[in-house]
This record gives C-alpha cells, sequence and structure tokens, in this order.
C-alpha cells in the first residue's frame, strides 16, 4: 500500500521528530497529543529544530515552510481518521498504548496500518491487542530522529508480507535507511548495545580503568564517538536499567543483568544527564 497520509501519536520527544521527518518527506502528518499544552510543545520544538537548521544553511526556508504546511496538530483522535499509516509513539505502557489502538480502531479505516516506536515492548503482543494483527509492525526510530539514518522495521509473528513491505518503503520514502529487525528485545542495535553498556560498568565497578580513562579508551582506541560511560549519561541509566531487567527477563543471560552499581546510581538519582549527575557531572 502507498503511504500517503500519515498519523503519529505522541508529540514528545520521538513522536515529534516522526512527524517532522513525515511531513518534510512530502506526507500529509497529523501529530495527536493528549492536552494542547504537550502539542503546542512538541510543534515549537519541530520549528525551532527547522528554523535552526535554516540559519545553518542545513534546510532552505522552502523546505521548511512545506514541511510546516503539511503538517498539523490535534488533540482528537478522530482527525486522523484518513491516514493510512499510524505511528505510535507514547509512553511505554501496554495498557496506554492499547487504549489508544482501541481508540483509533472505532475512527480509522480497515486499511490503515499501525505501528509502534517501542523501544521494549513485544511487537506481537502490542499487534494482539487490536484487530488488525496482521496490519500492524514496529518502526524503531533513534533519538535525534531528524538526524539519525536508521530505522529498525520490526516484524511480529502476525505482521503480514505487505504490512512489511509497507513499513520498509515507508522508512525508505522519509529518507532513512531500514533494517529488518525481529520481534525480540533489544532488536538488533540494543541487543548488541545494552549488553557492552553493562559490560563497561561491570568493568568500571572492578576497577578497569577511571570513568574517563575507560571512554577514552573506546573513544580513541575503536573510533567511538563517544565513550559508553558518557553514552549510558545520555541514554539516561534509568532507562537503560529498564531495558536491561526487560532483556534478562527474557532471554535469562548474565550479560544482560543489571550491575549493582547501576541500580544503585539509579536508586541515588543519578540518571545522567537529565538530572545532572550520572557517570559524570553536568
Ligand atoms: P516522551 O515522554 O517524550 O513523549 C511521549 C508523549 O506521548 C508525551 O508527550 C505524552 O503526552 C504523549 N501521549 C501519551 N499518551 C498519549 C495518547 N494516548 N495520545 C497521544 N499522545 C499521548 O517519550 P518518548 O521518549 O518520545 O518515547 C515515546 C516512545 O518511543 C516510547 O514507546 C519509547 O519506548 C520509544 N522510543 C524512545 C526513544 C528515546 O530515545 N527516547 C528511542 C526509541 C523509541
Amino acid at each position: 500500500m502507498q503511504i500517503k497520509t500519515v498519523g503519529v501519536l505522541g508529540c514528545g520527544l520521538m513522536g515529534a521528530g516522526i512527524a517532522q521527518v513525515s511531513a518534510a518527506a512530502g506526507h500529509k502528518t497529523i501529530v495527536r497529543e493528549v492536552t494542547q499544552g504537550a502539542l503546542d510543545k512538541g510543534l515549537g520544538r519541530m520549528r525551532k529544530f527547522l528554523d535552526d537548521g535554516v540559519t545553518k544553511g542545513k534546510v532552505t526556508a522552502e523546505q521548511r515552510d512545506t514541511t510546516l504546511a503539511n503538517l498539523s496538530g490535534t488533540t482528537d483522535f478522530a482527525a486522523m481518521k484518513d491516514c493510512d499509516l499510524i505511528v505510535e509513539a507514547i509512553v511505554e505502557n501496554i495498557d496506554v498504548k492499547a487504549g489508544a489502538y482501541a481508540a483509533l480502531e472505532a475512527i480509522v479505516g480497515a486499511q490503515t496500518i499501525f505501528a509502534s516506536n517501542t523501544s521494549s515492548l513485544c511487537i506481537t503482543e502490542l499487534a494482539a491487542k487490536t484487530k488488525r494483527p496482521d496490519r500492524f509492525g514496529g518502526l524503531h526510530f533513534f533519538n535525534p530522529v531528524p538526524l539519525m539514518k536508521l530505522v529498525e522495521v520490526v516484524r511480529g509473528l502476525t505482521t503480514s508480507d505487505e504490512t512489511y513491505q509497507s513499513l520498509m518503503a515507508f522508512s525508505a520514502a522519509i529518507g532513512k535507511e531500514p533494517i529488518t529487525a525481529p520481534d525480540k528485545p533489544g532488536f538488533i542495535v540494543n541487543r548488541l548495545l545494552v549488553p557492552y553498556l553493562l559490560d563497561a560498568i561491570r568493568c568500571y565497578e572492578r576497577g578497569l580503568g577511571t570513568v574517563e580513562d575507560i571512554d577514552k579508551g573506546m573513544k580513541l582506541g575503536c573510533g567511538h564517538p563517544m565513550g559508553p560511560l558518557t553514552l549510558l549519561d545520555f541514554v539516561g541509566l534509568d532507562t537503560t536499567y529498564y531495558i536491561a531487567n526487560i532483556m534478562f527477563d527474557e532471554f535469562k543471560e548474565p550479560m544482560f543483568a543489571a550491575p549493582t552499581l547501576l541500580k544503585r546510581m539509579v536508586l541515588a538519582g543519578k540518571l545522567g544527564r537529565k538530572s545532572g549527575e550520572g557517570f559524570y557531572k553536568y
């Protein structure tokens, strides 16, 4: 199915970015938030990103204006009735997501595809909460969405070939590089990244090196853009702890077990950049 009109549920960190890239690629895009305040904040963030892009010469004024003309915001589910695809990027809670799908299914046509941007929930389980498990898949974007090229297209057990092909085509149409990921915790990227981050904490705990030397080692020795402890502060230690627990619960392998230091830093409120302190002070 060719996707022309796109709905985005949630205009937070991820939803705003997804709506922006969709509109920039020429799709009529409608983004829904719970309150007008949250919507205005998200739309304002998009506008600022585009204005800054014009100032820096990365986006033309015309591209900015076209993107904004393709975008509209709403707090009403009914405004999404003609969407070919709805990308859900709301809070990571299965009951809240299921409630939003039910509200949408009362409005949209049978052909509309639903995709979740979930980082940690099971796509097959989310699909089973709807009446369209074959027209449901995962579209896992990376933060910041307008700058990160990758999208993981996740096939649940019930995702049809046609839905999968539509999600791959949509990802390419919005200028992203899609990869096909399995419906398993962490998909591909976090499956590899999370054990690495947890191991970096374990190594630090065991005295392998200082925070600075561990980061410098991986940055300069492996050409990574940042060291693992800096990256943990960016992602948020609470988020990493949450994802590690989900992965450990599913795979039962020691490499996914949260190190004792990670749990204690989370309990102490040292969550990384967002709390002002993690492995570094901000
Ligand atoms: P966020 O907290 O920045 O935004 C979520 C937004 O959804 C909030 O503004 C909230 O008001 C809104 N919302 C809640 N219920 C809603 C509903 N029924 N309809 C419309 N809007 C609703 O969260 P963030 O970080 O954008 O995460 C959203 C999703 O994206 C989660 O599933 C998360 O796992 C996933 N994700 C997050 C990444 C990240 O780096 N933050 C990366 C990849 C995926």
